[in-house]
């Protein structure tokens, strides 16, 4: 397989998420050309088993190959990539392939109470490669894991109101039942936003915890990531004079599309695969 330095970079989510990545992406490497699909047809993923959400990833990376000719691609899904990631890069082994884990890593070092939340997807809490990444640090924190079931759904859907009741009340249902945050000892200082969704709602999920509560999510990392291994690979684009930017989705495309605008200030159309 060849990978033109200047074919695009794959990047796909369960749906508007992946927005959230995208947008790390973008101001890390602004000379690349992207083409981010939401997999709105078959979203949500979280609450879905194992085999759908390979089977999708598997679709999603073919017609991204096949259609764009990718040079690498970017699970900006926390549930895909800890559910596919692996069969993934076995599956493609010359194409560099990322994914994003929810960063309980730099949040066991910043916390000062040693107690971190993790909000995150059910399927991402159940996988055995997130088990293991948390036995990894089980002597540095305490982690409060929360399976935040419909949570990513209902700000997908209501992304242009992040502070709608649903999301707020889904909010404060689950940071209610994660126990007390705060500074002193034994509470939750450091919260771990271990879905591309949460971001979006970052505003209601700060309000709910307290100013002095620190929010971790995992775009930044992600992206210098990428930029560092295109660049050992050759792969870095540096100075394309007009770089692009696809939409695709799935399913449904409204979301993608007016999130697109709301977040990005990106107005190209999205078209359906
Ligand atoms: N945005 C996805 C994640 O990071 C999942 C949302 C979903 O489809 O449930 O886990």
């Amino acid at each position: 397989m060849t990978l033109p330095r200047l074919a695009p970079i794959g990047v796909f989510d369960s749906g508007v998420g992946g927005l959230s990545i995208l947008q790390a992406l973008q101001s890390q490497l602004p000379h690349e050309s992207f083409v981010y699909l939401a997999d709105s047809g078959f979203a949500p993923y979280g609450e879905r088993d194992e085999a759908f959400v390979l089977q999708r990833a598997h679709h999603v990376l073919h017609t991204l190959l096949q259609q764009h000719q990718i040079k690498a691609l970017v699970v900006a899904c926390n549930t895909a990539t800890a559910l596919a990631i692996h069969e993934l890069r076995q599956a493609y082994p010359d194409l560099p392939v990322f994914g994003v884990e929810p960063a309980i890593k730099p949040a066991a070092l910043q916390s000062q109470t040693h107690r971190v939340g993790v909000m995150a997807t059910a399927g991402t809490l159940g996988s055995a490669k997130f088990q293991e990444l948390q036995r990894s640090l089980q002597d540095q924190a305490e982690f409060v894991l929360q399976a935040c079931d419909g949570l990513a759904d209902a700000i997908e859907q209501q992304w242009q109101t992040p502070d709608d009741q649903t999301v707020r009340g889904l909010c404060e249902k689950y940071l209610h039942a994660m126990g007390e945050f705060g500074v002193d000892s034994r509470q939750i200082d450091t919260l771990v936003l271990g879905c591309t969704h949460y971001p979006f709602a970052k505003p209601v999920i700060q309000r709910i915890v307290g100013p002095d509560v620190r929010l971790i999510d995992n775009g930044q990392p992600v992206a210098k990531r990428v930029a560092q291994v295109l660049h050992d690979k050759g792969l870095l684009v540096t100075d394309a004079l007009e770089p692009k930017l696809h939409l695709l989705a799935t399913g449904e495309t409204r979301n993608l599309q007016s999130a697109a605008v709301a977040w990005l200030n990106l107005s190209a159309p999205v078209s359906v695969v």
